[in-house]
């Protein structure tokens, strides 16, 4: 599997990051930051230092969209840390960002490579969106698309109706959740928030002596401190690395299809996900989301959670 990453590392991005490259079937070709839990650039420098710990030297990093579409930019040091990896960046990488933008980047390789490569989105959907304003055929010229984000039937994590991804730039997330990707999977808080690593998992990892599993417990104080303090118990939601191991085993979960749109006006519930949930029988005349004539996404439903956690460890280790 071919993958261009947008992402806003971000200490679980990170993770996500360090499983890909651990993966055998999986290839990081190319990677495009974002605004988000940090600045565009700052993201940037992260995934070089990361990609630098993971040994893909050779992967090209482009800085992306420093602001949403339509709202001021807002970041998230206080889940991911002033330097956006728990206080772990460390020296920058030697690498310096490539001069395309992440949106011309990802527009670039899907002309260059039709139908073979995958997009796995981590962070708010700025890039994506520009990518598709730059490039109509991208839902035709991408093999298949991952969005980690939304909250479906859950609360969000930003707002009460908010995810962060999408609480970032709605406009964005509407624009690529409505632009009829054939092959558009969301890995949101529904599945992600009952995913959440234990004192036990964590614990474990900070046991193993290699340099990659220290860097993710550093990585992991941080963001434990964060989730710890939200929830009275030590655990963290690890987002991003769910999206990744799903890329690569979807059978590790459940989904259904559902039409998709953003809340983008409501005073309380901007970024909110809608999602028609409701049987309408055909001589009612009300009219679904899905008559409206928006595409439907592959939602994930329910994860093997054990499988998950496992199989990232390993990655670790
Ligand atoms: O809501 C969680 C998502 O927002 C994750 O991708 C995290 O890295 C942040 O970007
Ligand atoms: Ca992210």
């Amino acid at each position: 599997m071919r993958i261009i990453l947008d992402t806003d590392p971000g200490i679980d991005d990170a993770l996500a990051i360090l499983f890909i490259a651990a993966q055998e079937d999986m290839e990081i070709v190319a990677v495009g930051s974002v605004h988000g839990n940090v600045p565009a650039p700052t993201a940037a420098d992260n995934a070089l230092r990361v990609l630098d710990l993971a040994g893909l030297t050779e992967v090209p990093v482009a800085v992306g969209a420093a602001r949403p579409l339509a709202q001021d930019l807002g970041t998230s040091e206080i889940v991911h840390g002033d330097d956006g990896l728990g206080g772990q960046a460390g020296p920058p990488s030697a690498r310096k960002p490539v001069t395309i933008s992440a949106a011309e980047q990802i527009v670039r390789l899907a002309r260059e490579n039709p139908g073979e490569l995958t997009l796995l989105a981590l962070g708010p959907l700025t890039n994506v969106a520009l990518a598709l304003l730059l490039e109509p055929r991208l839902p035709h010229l991408l093999k298949a698309v991952m969005v980690l984000g939304g909250a479906l039937a859950v609360p969000g994590n930003v707002t009460p109706n908010a995810e962060a991804n999408i609480w970032h730039d709605p406009e964005a997330a509407d624009l690529v959740l409505g632009a009829g990707f054939e092959n558009l999977t969301l890995t949101s808080l529904d599945v992600t928030e009952t995913a959440r690593a234990d004192d036990a998992w964590l614990s474990a990892l900070a046991e193993v002596p290699t340099h990659r599993a220290q860097f993710a417990t550093g990585l992991l104080k941080h963001y434990t401190a964060f989730y710890t303090r939200m929830c009275g118990y030590r655990t963290c939601t690890i987002h991003d690395p769910l999206a990744a191991v799903l890329l690569q085993d979807p059978s590790l979960a459940e989904y259904r299809e559902a039409v998709v749109s953003v809340e983008l006006r409501g005073t309380h519930t901007r970024g909110q996900l809608i999602s028609d949930c409701r049987a309408i029988a055909d001589d009612t005349g009300i009219k679904s989301q899905a008559a409206q004539g928006r595409k439907p996404v592959r939602a994930v439903v329910s994860v093997d959670t054990k499988a998950f956690l496992s199989r990232l460890f390993e990655a670790l280790k």
